[in-house]
């Protein structure tokens, strides 16, 4: 049946999304900031300044709201709030409460991340995620952010993408603390199941209601790459179905399964963590992209697996990864199937500076989360990454991730919308993908899109 819109459901929330350390400019305390001045940045940069959120926070509330975006992502910096051991920096708090307060005066639905993978130096001293410490740290700090800020969240979100510290900092050593060790990596994710797990319970004790009255709803973005082998010929080709089957356990089926049965996967192991049966509201899913690993014996380092190559003929993105929206689609389908929870997608988006290939990535992916509405997948809404261009970890600034242009070198730091968050603006306002949109940015696939 042909139809000439993908249209949205009502309160469909049409929302940007960004982590504090990213956007805000002057993290100093954290662990990231300390790694940056050792010049290990891909493109050389440091966060520096960042996008200066911190001051310019209200700028660009009131552009989103010129653009009819309806809701924005944020993160509060532990290394802000706690820059000390147990020293609790009053004014950064009140801070976060005024820009908290100006997204509520805009009538933005807010979702708060309470740990974006940076962390205050002095936890990354006394060893991290590794010291059995640092949980109960982690719950001080957030415990004095709940009773503090606990009025604005609509959503929360415990954790951001747990397992990718977990695995790029303590497996493959690409983040820091740069470990190569499957322990650390076991250790630091079951602290993160007990981190959220106590969150999660921390927060429906102080604020069981949300702004509007209803349940709280509180969860992780979690992040969901669609692992695929290369399909290599021979024991090569072994090799990747075995780094596939570890991969997807390691990056989210253990995690998936513990939370929804209790029982902690043996990828992880240890003993059963109290509270982590259920403890979502919602299902968060940071998707992006498609990994096909690939068997590479000079890759020792990263346990002989190359898992940034595009199969010939695949359109890449200025990260290098895959275009896949099928893959938003599979995941929602999976995870729906997993949980039978409401679903938020927290992160989708794209690196590209010229925005050439922005729109059609947004309207493809749209479609596919269109496609899982129709077959009565309950989803709430969708945070587009990223509001503003970033420092995207050890790539630096050079990726842009932004539906707004932003130079980190331009003095005075302007925004410069790019066409695709116009693009955007007008879905959010039609509630709606048209189709003359499709047929202007995504022309090859409107038959398929709308069933013609
Ligand atoms: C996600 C991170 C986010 C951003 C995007 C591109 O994995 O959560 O901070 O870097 O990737």
């Amino acid at each position: 049946m042909s139809t000439d819109s993908l249209n949205f459901p009502d309160h469909f929330i049409w929302g940007t999304s960004t982590g504090g350390h990213q956007v805000e400019g002057g993290n100093e305390f954290s662990d990231w900031w300390a790694w940056e001045q050792k010049g290990l940045i891909a493109d050389g940069t440091v966060s520096g300044r960042a996008m200066d959120y911190w001051r310019r926070y209200e700028e660009d509330h009131a552009l989103m709201a010129k653009l009819a975006y309806k809701g924005f992502r944020l993160g509060i910096e532990w290394a802000r709030v706690e820059p000390q051991k147990g020293c609790f920096n009053r004014d950064a708090i009140e801070h976060y409460r005024r820009i908290l307060q100006s997204l509520r005066n805009h009538k933005f639905i807010i979702c708060l991340t309470l740990h974006h993978w940076v962390k205050p130096i002095w936890v990354a001293d006394q060893g991290g995620w590794l010291n059995p410490d640092t949980v109960n740290h982690f719950l001080r700090y957030a415990n004095f952010v709940i009773d503090e800020l606990g009025a604005f969240p609509d959503y929360w979100v415990t954790l951001n993408e747990p397992m990718a510290p977990a695995i790029m900092g303590n497996f493959l050593g690409r983040f820091p603390p740069h470990r190569h060790s499957i322990k650390a990596y076991r250790a630091v994710s079951r602290a993160f199941l007990r981190a959220h797990a106590e969150t999660y319970r921390l927060i429906h004790a102080k604020h069981p209601l949300a702004p509007d009255g209803t349940r709280s709803m509180v969860g992780v973005a979690m992040a969901y790459p669609w692992i695929e082998t290369w399909n290599s010929p021979g024991p090569a080709g072994w090799y990747e179905r075995f780094a596939a089957f570890i991969a997807r356990r390691a990056a989210f089926e253990g995690w998936d399964h513990t939370i929804r049965t209790g029982n902690p996967h043996w990828i992880h192991g240890g003993p059963a963590v109290a509270g982590i049966q259920n403890s979502y509201d919602y299902c968060g899913i940071n998707y992006y992209t498609r990994a096909s690993l690939k068997y590479d014996r000079r890759r020792g380092d990263q346990y002989w697996i190359d898992d940034a190559k595009a199969p010939p003929g695949v359109e890449v993105t200025q990260m290098g990864w895959q275009i896949y929206p099928e893959g938003l689609y599979r995941t929602i389908r999976s995870v729906w199937e997993r949980f039978r929870k409401p679903i938020l997608i927290t992160e989708n988006g794209i690196a590209d500076d010229t925005d050439k290939q922005r729109p059609r990535y947004l309207i493809e992916h749209l479609a596919q989360i269109h496609r899982a509405l129709q077959e009565g997948i309950p989803i709430l809404g969708y945070y587009h990454w990223s509001f503003v261009d970033n420092f995207e970890w050890q790539t630096g600034f050079a990726k842009r991730f932004g539906l707004i242009c932003v130079q980190h070198d331009d003095p005075d730091l302007i925004r410069v919308p790019r066409p695709s968050a116009y693009l955007y603006s007008e879905i959010a306002q039609k509630n709606a993908v048209t189709r003359k949109m499709i047929e202007a940015y995504a022309p090859e696939i409107v038959a398929t899109i709308l069933g013609d």
